[in-house]
């Protein structure tokens, strides 16, 4: 792997950190700082001990074994700077990569560069250099391996992408590189019915998938952000509405095709619906954001439709009577598919932009997904609405046509063009940036949580809207601002995370960690946690070519400040 070790210095372009270094000869990127400094004292008594052997007739000296590492963990500081191959080595790798897949399956195009760089919605945005410099497409599992091997054996840093709806920063190319585009792997591989599973490619989109089934009466539960592909999903956790009835993205996949950074391809398992078969490495690619190696073929469980299912929209007077009804509804036994909560700036924006007919109380509402044969759905209809009016509910209305269903759904759907709408018009700004943040806590701390959140908000005087898939215990505030508004507002995203975490909460319910929340994915599970993570990660890639920089630092020397 090493013969051709690059014998040029390449002086670098820019000293920032997140240029790829092409100066690197040294072969052992990951020697720990301590581990080289200790060989330097090693080297001279091994040759005073050779010396010592000579004396008593052993004439072979041995090579010096590597210093065994015998931590559990590794400390970012037991780390050196990331070395990348130098700039003749990515070229190589380029031509190498071009030769296998084709010219039409590589792109440099400006649009392709910018389409793989950012987007609005993300809540941190790339630096100036933090550009991909060529996007790769290949084909199938078999491609994506053989381009991998050219990826380790130039050192090139390289950033898997899917949908790229994430929100967190999970595909900025902090390193530039190589962005490896699984676009082409969008096919269904096989289809169980009898079994509930279905096995597909990469970038089979959730939506795509869901009108796939549609025709079988069976489903698929995560619903996250429109253009989300099933890998890209896997990567980050994600969820959605349906969560607190079908389960997370962990609870709905039953096996990965993966690729590792070396180009080893490993499937995690079959496709039984339960296994204690050894490590279980399914679940630790879910939630890696692409810091392990590339996901190309996933066997996912698969649920039976409910027989009919109809929308409620219950009002409140507030948001604790609102979490109360949802509470009580748990208490109850009482299983429903989706539970949302809309506050009362949500439910204005949603009025003001006008996207469904009907013109809403400015409250805060539930939007309840209710399921089952026609029979049951009667009876549940009837115990929602008593138990939601003990809670103190105002007003409750529910679809009784596919339209209405309709209708009643789209408007929870739009929140997010319509906040964006709404704020635009009060802050007088076309310009006018998104914040969305995510976090969860335990159902009993949410109600408290969202008070103390928007009241922290308004004094700031801040624009903002909350959505809660509160059967979860996990809420989104959308912050609106104006440029000149961002570090007020980084501020008070602060202490929401940090409020979540005293409440003995998560900085991220869904959405994953990305370069966004990695202060506090910290602060979450201590450093010895991050230690742990980080060493798994350089056993599995240790040259650290995989989406550097994103979940947790790897490199002692990056100093990212978005
Ligand atoms: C309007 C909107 C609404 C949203 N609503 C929700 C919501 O309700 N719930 C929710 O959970 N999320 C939501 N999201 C966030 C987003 O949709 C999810 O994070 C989603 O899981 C990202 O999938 P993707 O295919 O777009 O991944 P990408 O953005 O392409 O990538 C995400 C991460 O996965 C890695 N990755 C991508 N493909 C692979 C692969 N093949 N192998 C290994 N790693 C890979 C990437 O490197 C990156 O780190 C929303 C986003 C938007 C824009
Ligand atoms: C690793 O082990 C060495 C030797 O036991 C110890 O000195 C060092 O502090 C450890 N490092 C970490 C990160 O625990
Ligand atoms: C891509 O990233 C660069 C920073 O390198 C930034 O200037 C540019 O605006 C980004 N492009 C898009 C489409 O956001
Ligand atoms: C392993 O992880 C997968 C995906 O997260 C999960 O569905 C499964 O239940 C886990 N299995 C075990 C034995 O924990
Ligand atoms: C995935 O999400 C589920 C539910 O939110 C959580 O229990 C699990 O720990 C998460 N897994 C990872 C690897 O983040
Ligand atoms: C909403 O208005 C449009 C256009 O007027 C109409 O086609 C649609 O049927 C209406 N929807 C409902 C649920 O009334």
């Amino acid at each position: 792997m090493f013969a051709r070790s690059v014998k040029r210095s390449v002086p670098r372009r820019t000293p920032s950190f997140f240029k790829p270094r092409f100066n690197s000869t040294k072969p052992t990127p990951t020697t720990p700082a301590s581990g080289s400094s200790k060989s330097s004292l090693l080297y001279p008594s091994l040759f005073f001990a050779a010396g010592i052997a000579a004396t008593f007739g052993y004439f072979k000296l041995f090579p010096a074994p590597a210093p065994i590492k015998t931590n559990s963990t590794t400390k970012l500081s037991d780390l050196g700077p990331i070395e990348y191959g130098s700039e003749e080595d990515f070229q190589q790798a380029i031509k190498e990569i071009t030769e296998l897949l084709g010219q039409e399956h590589i792109s440099t195009l400006e649009t392709s560069l910018d389409a793989h760089n950012d987007t609005f919605f993300q809540t941190h945005h790339p630096l100036p250099g933090q550009r991909p410099r060529v996007i790769v497409y290949p084909g199938s599992t078999e491609e994506v391996s053989k381009v991998l091997k050219i990826i380790h054996k130039y050192k090139v840093p390289v950033v898997p992408f899917s949908g790229g709806t994430s929100l967190e920063g999970q595909f900025i190319a902090s390193r530039s590189g190589i962005s490896l585009d699984v676009t082409r792997l969008d096919k269904i591989v096989e289809f169980n019915a009898k079994d509930l599973d279905i096995t597909v490619q990469a970038a089979v989109g959730w939506q795509d998938l869901a009108e796939y089934l549609n025709p079988h009466g069976l489903l698929f539960g995560p619903d996250p952000g429109p253009g989300a592909h099933i890998s890209g999903m896997c990567s980050t956790n994600c969820s959605g509405t349906n969560a607190a009835r079908y389960g997370t993205m962990k609870d709905n996949v039953l096996s990965l095709t993966i690729v590792l950074p070396d180009g080893t391809i490993v499937k995690t398992k079959k496709r039984p619906r339960k296994s204690s078969a050894g490590y279980n490495l399914t679940g630790l690619f879910i939630g890696a954001e692409g810091t392990l190696g590339v996901i190309t073929e996933i066997t996912l469980k698969l649920h039976v439709k409910p027989e009919q299912e109809t929308i409620a929209v219950v009002n409140f007077n507030s948001v604790t009577e609102a979490t109360d009804a949802v509470s009580a509804i748990f208490a109850k036994g009482i299983q429903l598919n989706a539970m949302e909560m809309l506050d009362t700036n949500m439910m204005k924006c949603i009025n003001f932009a006008g996207t469904t007919n009907k013109t809403w109380k400015e409250v805060p509402t539930l939007f309840l997904k209710i399921g089952g044969s026609p029979v049951i759905l009667k009876e549940l209809i009837k115990s929602v609405k008593e138990i939601t009016k003990a809670s103190g509910a105002t007003g409750f209305e529910f679809a009784s046509t596919e339209e209405e269903k309709e209708e009643l759904w789209s408007a929870r759907k739009a929140i997010l063009w319509s906040s964006i709408d709404y704020a635009k018009h009060v802050l007088n700004d076309q310009n006018t940036k998104a914040y969305i943040t995510d976090v969860a806590v335990p159902v009993s701390r949410l109600s408290k949580v969202i008070a103390e959140t928007q009241k922290d908000l308004d004094d700031c005087g801040l624009t903002h809207t909350v959505l809660g898939h509160v059967g979860d215990g996990n809420f989104h505030a959308l912050v609106l601002y104006r440029e000149d508004e961002a570090k007020e507002v980084k501020m008070a995203v602060d202490r929401l995370v940090e409020r979540a975490l005293a409440n003995e909460g998560t900085c991220t319910g869904e959405h994953g960690v990305g370069v966004g929340k990695r202060e506090y994915l910290l602060k979450e599970v201590g450093e010895e946690g991050i230690d742990l993570m980080r060493q798994i990660k350089l056993a599995i890639d240790p040259l650290r070519l995989f989406n550097a920089d994103k979940v947790f630092k790897i490199d002692p020397t990056e100093h990212i400040e978005h």
